[in-house]
């Protein structure tokens, strides 16, 4: 992208502030960059939870060999010109500082070629003083390498987390960009290791793939307005992603909200889409704290696109104490494939994808539908959605056989066991 440095109007309006607090905030920044530059391609490698490494491989538009100086030099940018550009804003960045600010506090390398150019350019600095420059032989794109962060500022790295703590944070950086990109291959690589390898998809498979888990989709769209929702049937509760443009924000009063309406789901991604002029993301200089216009409509959107939500759902706690006494009794699950419980003189094995299918099916979705929605072998239900489920099958009109005919169940009576064992039943 062509550099431009921005006139001191524009600069005075950007809020400037530190962006580099560890790690995690420039792996973003240089995340965004690669986003930014339409990279179809992301590959992240770190050492050390990123205080010894840090590398952003892009196959984006990359930068003009005589714009890669400008880059560095703080003040400049490629993303905006003028004051209205602020208002329309498409791109992650635009305050052009964050590879200035990584530049000052680290050894960096950083290598683009432009795609409108045949060779690359490398350029090396040290603590914001470039130290070479040469042209190199390279595919179209950006590599970032940045070492030793804060190797100049001994009591900000002295204030680092624990390795562990630095790479956590990593994490989830990475998975919130992953997830508003779904279109993006993304790949990391932590201490010489793959951690994750995602492919193209939707926002759907993204989240299955960055989460492990399956997820329900649910949208509703109110022009100019747009939500979706993924929803995971696991029971481990976690605080709840929040996008707006494909960006992940921050915005308290939302948060509590999903957490408030979603109820005891697992984990919850929103993703919301909506014009950029009704919203105001220069509150914060990190980009991350967001002021939305209209959020009384996006919280009713939000609650519209709950109300399609249709395949298994956690029980209320009341409800369970309820119905306990009647119901199967839930022994565990083996191997997240077989729930095994007690009823009547039986033990039964139930298999979860099949019962799964059943139930969905049981609630008017077509053979088809019911196992696509349905749980797999392998995941992870819970003991809460395994009772739900063993509730339900006393309830359906056929307990014995899933929509494609196989059985649901194998059961033991329990005379037999005993008998086995030397007992009286
Ligand atoms: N991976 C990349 N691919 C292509 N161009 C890049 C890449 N990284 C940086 N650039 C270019 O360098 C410029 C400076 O990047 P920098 O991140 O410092 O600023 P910015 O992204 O414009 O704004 P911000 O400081 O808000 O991130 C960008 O505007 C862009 O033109
Ligand atoms: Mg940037």
């Amino acid at each position: 992208m062509r550099v431009n440095l921005l006139p001191e109007e524009v600069r005075s309006h950007i809020a400037s502030g530190e962006v580099i607090e560890g790690p995690a905030e420039c792996l973003k920044e240089l995340l965004e960059n690669s986003l930014d530059a339409e990279a179809t391609r992301v590959e992240v490698e770190i050492v050390k939870g990123g205080k010894r490494f840090i590398g952003v491989r892009d196959n984006g538009m990359g930068i003009p060999a005589e714009d890669l100086p400008k880059a560095l030099l703080g003040g400049a940018t490629s993303k905006i010109r003028t004051l209205e550009d602020l208002q329309n804003l498409h791109t992650y960045g635009y305050r052009g500082e964050a590879l200035h600010a990584i530049s000052l506090v680290s050894r960096m390398v950083i290598r683009s070629r432009f795609y409108q150019e045949e060779v690359g350019r490398e350029v090396r600095v040290e603590g914001g003083k470039v130290t070479s420059q040469r042209a190199v032989g390279m595919q179209v794109g950006t590599h970032v390498e940045v070492y030793d962060l804060f190797y100049n500022l001994p009591l900000r790295k002295a204030f680092l987390g624990k390795e562990d703590r630095e790479r956590r944070r990593i994490y989830h950086i990475f998975k919130a960009l992953a997830l508003a990109n779904p279109s993006v291959f993304f790949r990391l690589e932590a201490e010489g290791r793959e951690v994750f390898r995602l492919k193209p998809g939707d926002i759907r498979e993204r989240a299955e793939e960055v989460f492990e888990e399956r997820m329900e989709h649910l949208s509703f769209e109110e022009k100019p307005f747009r939500v979706d929702l993924l929803l995971s049937l696991g029971n481990t509760r976690k605080v709840p992603f929040l996008f707006v443009n494909r960006r992940p924000v921050h915005n308290k009063e939302l948060i509590e909200y999903l957490k408030k309406s979603v109820g005891r789901w697992g984990l919850c991604i929103c993703h919301i889409s909506m014009p950029p002029y009704l919203l105001d993301v220069n509150v914060h200089p990190k980009k991350t704290e967001v002021r939305l216009m209209k959020e009384g409509k996006i919280r009713e959107i939000i609650r519209e696109a709950l109300r399609n939500r249709h395949s298994l759902r956690p029980p209320s706690l009341s409800q369970e104490r309820a119905v306990y006494a009647q119901d199967p009794e839930f022994v565990g699950i083996i191997d997240n494939t077989l729930i095994v419980a007690k009823y009547g003189d039986y033990l039964y094995f139930f298999d979860q994808h099949l019962l799964s299918e059943r139930y969905n099916y049981e609630m008017g979705m077509s053979a088809e539908e019911a196992c696509g929605m349905s749980f797999k072998a392998g995941d992870r239900l819970g003991r809460e959605l395994a009772r739900e489920l063993l509730r339900r099958w006393l309830h359906f009109k056929n307990r014995e056989v899933c929509p494609h005919g196989r059985p649901i169940y194998y059961r033991i009576y329990l005379g037999e066991l005993y008998r086995k064992l030397g007992r009286e039943y």
